[in-house]
């Protein structure tokens, strides 16, 4: 078995990119191949805009959002055979991907404070994580974790996220397709466009573009790359 050579910091891999890259899927699986823990950054603020909405919080109002949002207790449950997602107890992995949530996100996520709170949440896993992590989301390599042992910048054209995006959640036709497409070219612009730690690739970041790329083919491209940079334990 190779052994961790470096110290005994946990091994930081963050995949970086726009909604319907694949993020989620292939951060899970490498996560699950070299036994590190996983986390899904967007889905802690999707609990944060869940928990908002459901506590009467207007989400266009950013001081109020800066205010109410000190209040949910968020809690990821990072282990990647089956991670866990929670408020105030509650699981809300279901309904944080409900339609309401993903309209209201982009709103949320842009508030300063909210990302205060959710920085601090997301270095405190990665600092407990047993032997490392795999995090995912759209300011990890700049902001949250500029040192991490491997940046991942993945990108695919706006048509095949809107294609991939409508089959995952079953929808056929084109006007729903041309509906979903919309929808990522507009959090797209707003997740690019904020002040607040924008989405960006970090300069040392590996651009990966998966338009033409099987998950299995980024899977293998992504852990190559991890092995050169970090020592994780071999499966
Ligand atoms: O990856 P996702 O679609 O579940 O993310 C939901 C939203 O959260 C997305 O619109 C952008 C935001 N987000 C963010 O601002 N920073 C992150 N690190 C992760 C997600």
């Amino acid at each position: 078995m190779e052994t961790a050579d470096r110290s005994d910091a946990p091994v930081i891999v963050v995949l970086d990119g726009p909604a319907g890259t694949g993020k989620s899927t292939v951060s899970r699986e490498i996560a699950a191949r070299l036994g590190l823990s996983f986390l899904d950054t967007g889905a802690m603020y999707r609990a944060m805009t869940y928990w908002l909405l459901q506590n009467g919080v207007d989400v266009d109002d950013p001081e109020a959002v800066a205010v109410a949002s000190a209040k949910p207790v968020i809690r990821s449950g990072t282990d990647a055979a089956g991670p866990t997602i929670t408020v105030d107890g509650r699981d809300v992995s279901g309904p944080i991907r409900g339609s309401e949530v993903t309209a209201a996100v982009s709103a949320v996520s842009a508030v300063p404070e909210v990302r205060v709170r959710m920085v601090e949440l997301q270095r405190g896993s990665a600092a407990s994580a047993p032997v490392g992590i795999v995090a995912e989301g759209r300011d990890l390599g700049t902001v949250v974790f500029p040192d991490a042992d491997l940046k991942v910048f993945l990108t695919a054209s706006a048509s095949i996220r809107a294609v991939r995006r409508a089959a995952q959640l079953g929808v056929a036709d084109p006007a729903g397709i041309a509906e979903i497409h919309a929808d990522i070219e507009r959090r797209d612009a707003a997740d690019s466009g904020r002040a607040a730690s924008p989405l960006a690739k970090a300069a040392d970041a590996v651009e990966v573009d998966t338009t033409e790329m099987s998950p299995d083919e980024v899977i293998g491209r992504i852990i190559d790359l991890v092995r050169e940079r970090a020592a994780v334990p071999a499966r």
